[in-house]
């Protein structure tokens, strides 16, 4: 396991972004306890259906908020109160912005110190997920937008959580821009077409290729970062789709990856037939990340990438990760926008613009 200080990618441990961190119905008015940034935080939702998520630790005598299944204030079923969190041990009261607006048994005012760092948090395309900034600035820029989610002929996906590798999230970042990967891991033929694009906090990678499983079709795929931790990837060919890869650390040195994939129907609203279409689509396109996956989870890292002519542009990916682990008033000297086209891979001009889903 390798740490980000190795990596040589700035000050902070951490990238700035939006990240997932839970499935949507996880959110209850149970809070409970997650680890993600190297730190123990809870999640909850309120009765107006506000998504809190703030460290684990009671400022008072550092109770854990949400482990805790005998003190009277959870057993009365009242430890979540409005938007509110009560504290198991004494009570203490705290808003979803994690501030302590109620010390039930003293008449003291409320200390300033009294309060718990909490996160800006949202739901998602069936997800949480939430900003991370170590210089806690609000977020920068929004989660890609997913029109087409509200769509009733669009399929849902069905969250595959991949569980946790011993990864550093920069050799899976380094992925958008591995066009030599796509043959051998991915059984792609004939890349007509690889091309990167860096915009700010967004990357994309377009590419236009064959399959060594459906000889004679092509494939246009944009894929794409909205930040350092959710992709998206719009696949033409046979359906119009977008896969998710997201990936959240947990530790300095270690992350979290789930998948899905939401695809149009052929009907509207979609039958029992397409259901089962996009699902298989979903095995085949998860099938594919595992296989991604693998490579990561018993890779050495790799600080040093041993560049040839035809790889994909990894050190301005890298340059372009940077913007994300340094403070914001010094992210514009990591911008590298701009499009880079890699050699051998000029044969097929991408068609009208894809997808404009990212912000
Ligand atoms: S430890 Fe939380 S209220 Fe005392
Ligand atoms: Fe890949």
């Amino acid at each position: 396991m390798a740490r980000t200080a190795e990596y040589n990618l700035g000050p902070f441990t951490f990238p700035r972004g939006w990240f997932l961190i839970a499935k949507a119905e996880d959110a209850t008015d149970k809070p409970i306890a997650l680890r993600y940034f190297g730190r123990d935080l809870i999640m909850y939702r309120g009765s107006s259906g506000r998504i809190a998520v703030m460290d684990a630790y009671c400022p008072h005598m550092k109770t854990h908020l949400a482990k805790n299944t005998t003190s009277y204030v959870v057993t009365d079923g009242k430890q979540i109160d409005g938007d509110d969190i009560r504290c198991p041990y004494h009570g203490w009261k705290f808003g979803p912005d994690g501030v302590c607006n109620e010390i039930p048994y003293s008449p003291a005012s409320i200390p300033k110190a009294a309060r718990i760092r909490s996160y800006p948090a949202r739901e998602w395309c069936g997800f949480i997920v939430m900003w991370y900034d170590e210089e806690d600035n609000e977020p920068q820029f929004e989660p890609p937008l997913l029109e087409q989610w509200s769509d009733p002929k669009w399929v849902h996906w069905k969250i595959d959580d991949l569980g946790e590798i011993a990864c550093h999230p920069q050799e899976v970042v380094d992925n958008i821009a591995d066009k030599a990967h796509l043959g051998p891991i991915h059984g792609s033929t004939d890349i007509g077409h690889f091309e990167n694009v860096f915009d700010g906090h967004v990357m994309r990678q377009s590419t236009i290729t064959g399959n060594v499983k459906m000889p004679g079709m092509r494939f246009t795929n944009e894929t794409f970062y909205t930040g350092p931790g959710i992709l998206l990837s719009r696949m033409g060919g046979m359906m119009d789709s977008f896969m998710l890869v997201a990936h959240t650390p947990i530790e300095d040195g270690t992350v979290k990856v789930w998948h899905g994939l939401t695809a149009e129907a052929a009907n509207d609203p979609p039958t029992e037939q397409d259901l089962q279409i996009v699902e298989m689509f979903q095995i085949y396109s998860r099938d594919a990340l595992v296989q991604d996956f693998e490579v990561w989870a018993n890779k050495e890292p790799c600080f040093e990438i041993m560049q040839v002519i035809g790889d994909g542009p990894f050190g301005k990916t890298r340059t372009w990760y940077k913007q994300f682990y340094n403070p914001l008033s010094e992210a514009g000297n990591y911008n590298v926008d701009g499009k880079i086209i890699t050699k051998g891979t000029l044969r097929d001009a991408w068609p009208e613009k894809v997808t404009d889903a990212a912000e």
